[in-house]
């Protein structure tokens, strides 16, 4: 089967507030699938409940199963890996000891061999091999980004969620930090991408959703979103591109509080 996951009929509410009314998609096995949309359109609502940190209504099937009823961890052990907006690092510790607590949950489980991963992480990032006794709260914020990525394939996911990976980046960053998320398909991983930087997620996925107000309105190919021209409008225009900072989509709904900013724990 090569169908790796499949929303049906999502549903998730804070409350009153429905976050997510009935929201449905598809991750084949070694794609990049991506999620674009405005603020609050649901997308990290989304990425929660497939993880299963939001309780949800609808079907969510993994490498053929319903696991709408497990707990995280048995997610996580499923091979599930979300890498949240705010990357939630331990700034306290050096980015070793964080890499090797993205290999935490193998380690328990009994799995050999789980540390091994730290000289494929290095390779990918030099970066981080030069700075493996930095302390994570002192690194930039595209090298934490790195961080995060290379925590995350310390724990060999099969479904990598990535939300906003791009946020608060520099272009040039933004484009290194894309780079990578595409060689890891190569290596069989699928990926789930949220981003509102459009242009660049669609640059890099298969496939796409634009989420708006917590439903679908528009799926299809990455090159027939990119050609379409209600996308063009509204996401690849100056608009949609948050590197220039002038998004008028953000000055809609602008949560500052949260925007752009990283939990060091
Ligand atoms: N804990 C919460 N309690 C109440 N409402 C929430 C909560 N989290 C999110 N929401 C609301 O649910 C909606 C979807 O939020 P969500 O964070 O999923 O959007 P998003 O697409 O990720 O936005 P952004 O691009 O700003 O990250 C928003 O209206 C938001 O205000
Ligand atoms: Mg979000």
């Amino acid at each position: 089967m090569s169908r790796l996951l499949e929303v049906d009929d999502l549903r998730v509410r804070y409350g009153k507030v429905h976050a997510l009314h009935g929201v449905s998609l598809r991750v084949e096995r070694g794609t990049i699938v991506t999620v674009i949309g405005p603020n609050g359109a649901g997308k990290t609502t989304l990425l929660g409940a497939v993880m299963g940190l939001l309780a949800s209504s609808g079907t969510i099937r993994y490498d053929g199963a319903d696991i709408g009823a497990l707990p995280v961890e048995s997610r996580v052990a499923a091979g599930l890996c979300l890498v949240p907006e705010r990357r939630e690092l331990f700034g306290e510790l050096t980015v070793e000891d964080n890499l090797r607590l993205g290999a935490f949950q193998r380690v328990r489980r009994g799995e050999r061999g789980a540390a091994n991963e730290l000289g494929e992480v290095y390779a990918r990032f030099p970066r981080l091999k030069e700075r493996r006794a930095q302390l994570a709260a002192t690194l930039s914020g595209g090298e934490r980004q790195m961080l995060a990525l290379g925590r995350a394939l310390m724990a060999k996911p099969r479904l990598l969620m990535l939300d906003e990976p791009s946020l608060g980046l520099a272009p040039r960053i933004v484009r290194d930090i894309l780079r990578i998320i595409a060689e890891l398909r190569e290596t069989g991983v699928s990926i789930l991408l949220v981003e509102q930087n459009a242009r660049a997620a669609l640059g890099i996925a298969d496939r796409g959703y634009v989420l708006e107000t917590g439903e679908v309105v528009l799926s299809g190919s990455a090159a027939e979103l990119a050609g379409n021209p209600r996308v063009a409008e509204s996401y690849l225009g100056l608009a949609g591109d948050r590197d220039q900072g002038t998004g008028d989509r953000a000055q809609k709904n602008p949560k500052p509080e949260t925007r752009g900013q990283e939990r060091v724990k």
